[in-house]
């Protein structure tokens, strides 16, 4: 399935032009595109993941996984029957989020995790909103009643806020049980219910 979404222009959050040199091209004024990922993307998610778990604190994993590991987990997410989408703009995927198992054991089947990374260029343009937005979505179309957010650091203001905007609601912090970068970090927790065909 793919979904054309054009960014309105108060949408525009980008770098202003430099003053010098050639003007910049208004990127945010492109078309994005959503669509399901594709085996082929797996080299741009794994770039965009690298840096987010090279410099950021959302993810909990220290060393990026190579681009056969990604494939191995894109392939897995989508083996399991869960939404694994792209934001495409001008060709190029921008961001990306999938839906995966809440936790293994088999009570948890009706929810699910979600993820969701940008590439550091597109963020604060909306599309975070668009790919989560489009996840749920997809999520109430399958059997899942609730979609958990864990997110990496209670200074991710960001994402806490994207997931508020989308209905999420704060469910606690678990303190200081990541340590990266050489200090303690928290994981916020929150949730939202899904109109999903489990058990009501
Ligand atoms: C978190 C992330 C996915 C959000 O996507 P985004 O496209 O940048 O977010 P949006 O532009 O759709 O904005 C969503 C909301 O967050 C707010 N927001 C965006 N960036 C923000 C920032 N740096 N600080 C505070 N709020 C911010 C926006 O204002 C908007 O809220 P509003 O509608 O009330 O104004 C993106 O920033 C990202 O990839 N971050 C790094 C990885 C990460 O943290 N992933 C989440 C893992 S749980």
């Amino acid at each position: 399935m793919e979904i054309f979404l054009w960014l309105p222009a108060a949408a525009s959050s980008g770098p202003p032009a430099a003053s010098d040199g050639p003007p910049m091209p208004d990127v945010s004024a492109l078309p994005i595109l959503l669509r399901d990922a594709r085996p082929a993307d797996a080299p741009r998610i794994a770039a965009i993941y690298a840096h987010h778990v090279r410099h950021g604190l959302a993810s909990f994993e220290e060393v990026p996984p190579d681009v056969a590991e990604i494939a191995r987990r894109m392939a897995d997410v989508a083996g399991r029957g869960f939404p694994y989408l792209v934001a495409e703009q001008e060709g190029a995927v921008a961001g990306y989020a999938y839906a995966s198992p809440y936790r293994a054991r088999s009570g948890y089947r009706f929810s699910v995790e979600n993820s969701i990374y940008l590439a550091p260029a597109m963020v604060g343009r909306g599309i975070g909103s668009r790919l989560l937005a489009d996840l749920i979505v997809r999520c109430e179309a399958g059997p899942w009643r609730q979609m958990v957010a864990v997110i990496g650091d209670s200074a991710n203001h960001a994402s806490i806020r994207l997931h508020a905007r989308m209905g999420f609601r704060s469910a606690g912090v678990l303190q200081a049980v990541g340590f990266k970068f050489g200090r303690w970090v928290d994981s916020v927790l929150m949730q939202r219910p899904l109109a999903g065909s489990g058990p009501g």
